[in-house]
């Protein structure tokens, strides 16, 4: 089997490490290599749970460090969804694996220049390291196939009324890589927020293995807070990234102008999506997943990760 060469550029994160444990039981990949940004939690933080989930999962792909904070801006951490640690709170011990100090658009780089043309290279956090990345290295837009990118919405935001987290958390960053002219896939709340699995499918999950367990009991501290707003469950934002590229058929969505708002002081990190309107961009960038088929997304985790 020909091998899908793909990195993975996260903030772990609940939802980052689900998706995390189901790349690495997917066979159809060849994970080059995983970087941390600065989002849910600090970078300091999102690069050690990024390190000590690789070898909790039992991977051995390299994991780099990168931006610790956004292009312009302040960090801005999700405390409230993803606990004081980033994992709910649960705390996995120390990864003996070596420390790698090559900064993530160095990291990035070097695996695409690796993968000839092919890389995928699938985004689950806030943009800065893969615009500083192309910002850095003038030929990368060529030899990235693909991004599949957690983040964005065509509507509603989730971390204001307007925009979503990963891109409210560096719209600049953000901007410049809608603007790359690399074939995006946008797997922003329009589906996300109806990949819901439900606390009885967690415990389902959970019974599965040690893996599947350390996920459902790190995914608590977020139920909370998802109840206390409104809903009863937890969005697989970005395991639905991940999975995307091997089971597009789950998914559905439309070709699509994306420009990520900067400016605005209420608006700003708002992917603007032509398409409900009267199409007037002369672009379509994206293609903007809008539906799931849940029950069959579910279905597929559970498979992958029985694997373990
Ligand atoms: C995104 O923001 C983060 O909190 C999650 O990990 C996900 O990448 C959802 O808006
Ligand atoms: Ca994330």
């Amino acid at each position: 089997m020909t091998k899908i060469p793909v990195w993975l550029d996260c903030d772990p994160g609940v939802d980052d490490a689900m998706a995390l444990a189901l790349l690495l039981k997917c066979p159809e990949y060849q994970l080059m290599g995983v970087s941390a940004v600065a989002g849910n939690v600090e970078e300091e933080k999102t690069f050690s749970n990024a390190r000590n989930l690789m070898h909790f999962f039992g991977g051995t792909a390299p994991v780099y460090p990168g931006a610790k904070k956004p292009l312009f801006r302040e960090p801005r951490t999700a405390y409230f969804v993803h606990g004081e640690n980033g994992l709910g709170n649960v705390t996995l011990p120390e990864s003996p694996q070596k420390v790698q100090t090559l900064p993530a658009p160095d990291a990035i780089y070097e695996a695409a220049k690796a993968a000839d043309g092919e890389l995928v290279l699938i985004a689950i956090g806030p943009l800065t390291n893969v615009a500083l990345a192309l910002m850095k290295h003038g030929s990368l837009g060529k030899l990235i196939k693909q991004i599949v990118l957690m983040g964005g919405s065509a509507s509603y935001g989730n971390a204001t009324p307007a925009a979503e987290a990963n891109i409210f958390c560096d719209p600049e960053a953000a901007s410049l890589v809608f603007q790359s002219g690399i074939p995006i896939v946008m797997c922003g709340l329009d589906m996300t927020l109806k990949a819901i699995m439900s606390p009885r499918e967690l415990d389902a999950m959970a019974a599965l293995n040690p893996t599947a367990r350390f996920l459902r009991d790190a995914a608590q501290h977020g139920l909370a807070y998802s109840k206390a707003h409104g809903f009863d469950g937890m969005a697989l934002h970005d395991p639905t990234a991940v999975l995307y590229p091997l089971y597009p058929q789950l998914f559905s969505g439309e070709e699509a102008g994306v420009a990520v708002e900067t400016k605005g002081s209420v608006t700003y990190g708002k992917t603007v999506t032509d398409l409900y309107s009267d199409k007037q961009f002369p672009f379509k960038n994206a293609l903007v997943m809008l539906d799931v088929n849940r029950e069959g997304l579910i279905a597929v985790v559970m498979d992958i990760l029985n694997r373990y």
